[in-house]
């Protein structure tokens, strides 16, 4: 708890990255919660915290960490931070346990030095492994087929061990396949190692990559291919909100899946992406790889129960909506970081278009020297101007450029 606000102060680790940074925005939109994420920003990005403070850390390094704790009094943590390549931790398992074990036993220990009672843990499908079972439930037995899903399962089990030792309540999230983005295009997927079928057609569909391979058509499925059940990464990080406010009300430590209980096809997908991007990108179908199963469905009954999750954005459309604007998102944005060089400053436009006043810009420029934020996100964050003007100024910064370059 803040002493100066009486807010409750929320240590998220990996908070910078894709999931984490849904979460945070959606803390910053409550009342009542101080956000301090810890993150060494190997996938994660500094702007996509739009709300709380970043501490540029690893959490192996237990020093920093444990001056972390020292220095706020955290009621909760959410433990996002953990690598999330499944051949990558095949290939070198030791990492694997390293950040994704080692690194959270490092954080239970702070947990315990400094008496923080509350936990929500990122873990994943994969610690099911090649279940039969279907749909999954948490009861389903675990048995992780690579060394990512075994470091998670690991993990999960330090914090049940630890959590029956010391009274420490938690709430564990096995989310299934998450995709999608923010809504208003601000933050989305933005690691490189992300390998899921829809990033890969999206990139498929942006000629980044020559093709997309189906692996297996003859499944027993309405079309042949393999079924996953996809959630929004908004109905996820909603999910935490109600984990955190659960654990607030001090309940019982719980394990929940995270999906919507229902599922989409390969051949859905994939359809569904060329829609979306107009791109006809080529399709291969090839043999069903060992061990992968037909359908792997979420079962949420005790999410929606026992937290009262209601997620909004179930469908298709959205998710590969909002993850494909995304990607554009980041190829524009790139172009204009290229095409502002040497170009009228955005606070200059905007400050003669008059959306904001002089001393605005000196105290947002001030910001921007303190934080290393960009000057458009510190005046969104502190509402001075609307997305769609942000936009309007950017796109008069490119013209001007354009004219610019054209005059000389
Ligand atoms: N993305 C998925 O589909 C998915 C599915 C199941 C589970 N998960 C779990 O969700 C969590 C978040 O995944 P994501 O998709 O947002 O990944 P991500 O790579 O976008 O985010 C991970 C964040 O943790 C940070 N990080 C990594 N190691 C760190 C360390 N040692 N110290 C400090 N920061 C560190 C990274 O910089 C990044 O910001 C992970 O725990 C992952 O295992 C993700």
């Amino acid at each position: 708890m803040s002493i100066l606000t009486g807010r409750k102060k929320i240590l998220v680790t990996g908070g910078a990255g894709y999931i984490g940074s849904h979460v945070v925005k959606q803390l910053g939109r409550e009342i009542g919660y101080e956000v301090v994420v810890y993150d060494n920003l190997s996938t994660g990005s500094q702007t996509a915290v739009l709300y709380g403070e970043l501490v540029v850390g690893d959490l192996e390094d237990k020093q920093k960490l444990d001056q972390v704790f020292a220095e706020h009094q955290f009621d909760a943590v959410l433990h996002f931070a953990a690598s999330i390549s499944v051949p990558e931790s095949t290939a070198n398992p030791l990492a694997y346990y390293g950040n994704n074990t080692r690194n959270t036993l490092n954080l239970l220990q702070c947990c315990e030095k400094y008496g923080v009672k509350k936990l929500v843990f990122s873990s994943t499908a994969a610690v099911y492994g090649e279940t039969v079972e279907n749909p999954v439930r948490e009861s389903t037995p675990t048995a992780p087929i690579n060394p990512y899903g075994y470091s998670k399962l690991m993990s999960e089990q330090m914090i049940k061990d630890y959590s029956q030792a010391s009274g420490l309540k938690y709430v564990i999230l096995r989310y299934f396949n998450v995709a999608g983005a923010d809504l208003n295009g601000r933050i989305g997927q933005s690691n490189k190692k992300a390998s899921h079928l829809i990033k890969v057609a999206i990139d498929a569909a942006l000629n980044r990559r020559q093709s997309v391979s189906i692996f297996g058509t003859d499944f027993p499925t309405p079309d042949g291919t393999g079924i996953r059940d996809y959630i929004h990464v908004e109905d996820l990080a909603a999910a935490h909100l109600d984990a955190l406010r659960y654990l607030q009300e001090d309940h019982e430590s719980q394990i929940f899946n995270c999906g919507y209980g229902q599922g989409y096809s390969v051949k859905e997908v994939l359809a569904k992406v060329k829609e979306f991007s107009g791109v006809n990108f080529p399709v291969i179908e090839i043999e069903r790889r060992a061990g992968d199963p037909g359908c792997v469905i979420a079962c949420s009954d005790k999410i929606r129960q026992i937290l009262g999750w209601k997620p909004q954005y179930n469908n298709l459309d959205t998710i590969v909506s909002s993850a494909l604007s995304w990607e554009l998102k980041l190829i524009s944005l790139k172009e204009l970081e290229m095409n502002l060089q040497q170009t009228v400053p955005l606070g200059t436009i905007l400050l003669q278009k008059q959306f904001i006043s002089q001393n605005q810009l000196q105290v947002a420029l001030q910001e921007q020297i303190n934080t290393g934020k960009k000057l458009g996100e510190i005046l969104l964050m502190k509402s001075l101007i609307s997305d769609q003007v942000l936009q309007n100024c950017l796109q008069e910064q490119i013209n001007l450029r354009q004219r610019s370059l054209l005059a000389s």
